[in-house]
């Protein structure tokens, strides 16, 4: 099957699954993740079907809000693929980067890794910082109920896997655990320089949010 037709046929699917989503992970998410992705391909050598359909599917079954299971994802991209008519290798090719694109996967010794994975992970770790990054920050720690700041809970630098999901801290020390750290695992170019912009407005919104908590001028 062609790439605009296989392109097409993925992006009805997602909008479809998706309708209704938590706004962090909801179809404009994944909407700005393609672009984000398709963006840094421009100056990478990638097979572009592979890094387009993965994008597009990263995020179709989140393993947390799915007991956990970290395969549903990718047998759910599989399944569809499979059903649409994809070739196999790239069926294969996008499973796999699903599976090692999280961020809890990153806390494993990275077994998998492709010029693809490369492009859709900074696609998708640029959505978590920059001001969007901060108003996703701030939605997912409402949708768990977490306080927004808190001056006596000092973030954790050292958070294992298991603690970093199970996670009740406030939402600034989200920046710290995560988004401040994400600049420096950017694996392409223009991933790294869209990144130091975004890191910048974030590291200016810290200091923002001080001075008013403070009452400083
Ligand atoms: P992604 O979909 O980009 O792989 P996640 O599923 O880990 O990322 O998180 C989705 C969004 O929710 C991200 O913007 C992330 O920063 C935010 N988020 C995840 N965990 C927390 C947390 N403990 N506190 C605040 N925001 C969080
Ligand atoms: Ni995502």
């Amino acid at each position: 099957m062609n790439h605009d037709l296989l392109v097409t046929s993925t992006v009805k699917f997602v909008q479809e699954k998706l309708a209704g989503a938590e706004s962090g992970h909801d179809w404009w998410h994944i909407s700005r993740v393609w672009n984000n992705a398709k963006l840094i391909a421009q100056t990478e050598d990638v097979n572009l079907t592979i890094v387009e359909l993965a994008a597009l599917l990263h995020d179709i079954a989140d393993s947390k809000f799915n007991n956990g299971d970290e395969e549903i994802g990718p047998q759910t991209a599989s399944n569809f693929l499979n059903e649409i008519g994809a070739d196999d290798q790239i069926t294969e090719q996008v499973a796999l980067i699903i599976r090692h694109m999280s961020f809890k996967a990153s806390f494993d010794k990275q077994q998998y890794f492709s010029k693809e994975l490369a492009v859709v992970q900074d696609a998708d770790r640029l959505d978590a910082i920059g001001a969007i990054g901060i108003a996703r920050a701030f939605t997912y720690g409402g949708y768990k109920g977490r306080e927004m700041y808190n001056p006596n809970i000092q973030p954790d630098l050292n958070m294992t896997k298991k603690a970093y999901k199970n996670s009740t801290a406030p939402t600034i020390n989200h920046f710290y655990e995560k988004l401040l750290l994400l600049k420096d695992k950017m694996n392409t170019t223009t991933g790294k320089q869209l990144a130091q912009k975004r890191h910048d407005f974030m590291e200016l919104y810290l200091q923002e949010f001080y001075n008013e908590w403070e009452g400083t001028l």
